[in-house]
């Protein structure tokens, strides 16, 4: 595959993508209806590694609580872990709790819009940033993510493996179009969505695939019904989250030992509360 498209190529994918989002396009997502910077980065956060359908079910409650950065930024650490639950990985949650803190003390409660400075914040990476910059800012940057990586790999590398990133780029580069690059890209993930459905996943052929590991047993399930008894009850001694969890002593303190590093809990005494910092 040559890096350079023709111009048939290039309309050809581009006309396909813009007709399946014109007659099967997700045009209603909350966060499709805002440009807000906060709403934005609220919405990328939760869907970094969750599911469309489970964030629906959180995200407007979210805004209603925490309709602001300044909201966000004083919250106590207890409620914002609260309204996470549901979404999973509660770190995103206190990433985006520290980002709120740091736009309203260094950034006067606004969101840069240039990339060093988005990177730089808490749960941020190159996706995130680059979709807050074409969602919020409509600035002309690439995206890529699994459902777009899906669109490419279909269309361009269809027999190939360990396809990587860096030879999608310029693809996504020429094929974007002249107009509105929102709607580009909320199409592009929807066609991926799509394809996912109805092929094996052809994202699996790409070099940077991950599977999520399985929760079920996991230590990051455990994780999440530590956090979650102490929202419900802030102070906790071992031996009784041991006795509602059904764990063994050993596991349990080492689960506790680094929820206590990464300032997701903290200790007082023998016992153990939501961290607040
Ligand atoms: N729809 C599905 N995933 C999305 C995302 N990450 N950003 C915007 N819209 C989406």
């Amino acid at each position: 595959m040559s890096a350079r498209l023709t111009e048939q190529q290039i309309r050809q994918l581009q006309e396909m993508v813009l007709l399946h989002y014109e007659q099967h396009g997700r045009h209603a997502l909350p966060w499709r209806q805002t440009q807000d910077p906060y709403c934005i980065t609220v919405s990328e956060l939760m869907l970094q590694q969750t599911q469309v359908d489970r964030v629906l079910a959180k995200y407007l409650t979210w805004l209603d609580v925490f309709p602001d950065w300044q909201t966000l930024a004083h919250a106590p650490f207890r409620q914002v872990l609260q309204h996470w639950q549901g979404l999973g990985y509660n770190r995103r949650a206190q990433y985006l709790q520290q980002t709120a803190r740091i736009i309203q003390k260094e950034y006067q409660g606004a969101l840069p819009v240039e990339r060093h400075p988005l990177l730089k914040l808490p749960g941020i990476g190159p996706y995130t940033a680059a979709a807050i910059r074409v969602f919020a800012f409509e600035q002309p940057d690439i995206v890529i993510e699994t459902n777009i990586r899906t669109v490419y790999l279909h269309a361009f590398y269809p027999d190939e493996q360990h396809i990587h990133d860096q030879q999608l780029l310029p693809l996504i580069e020429q094929t974007l179009p002249k107009g509105n690059l929102r709607e580009w890209y909320y199409a592009l993930m929807d066609y991926g969505a799509m394809l996912k459905k109805a092929h094996p996943n052809p994202g699996r052929r790409s070099a940077h695939h991950t599977k999520q590991s399985a929760f079920i047993g996991s230590d990051r399930q455990v994780r999440g019904q530590i956090l979650r008894l102490l929202t419900a009850k802030p102070l906790l001694s071992r031996k009784k989250i041991e006795q509602e969890l059904h764990i063994d002593t050993d596991r349990l303190e080492r689960i506790l030992v680094r929820l206590t590093q990464d300032q997701l809990i903290a200790r007082s005494k023998q016992r153990y509360t939501i961290y607040q910092g």
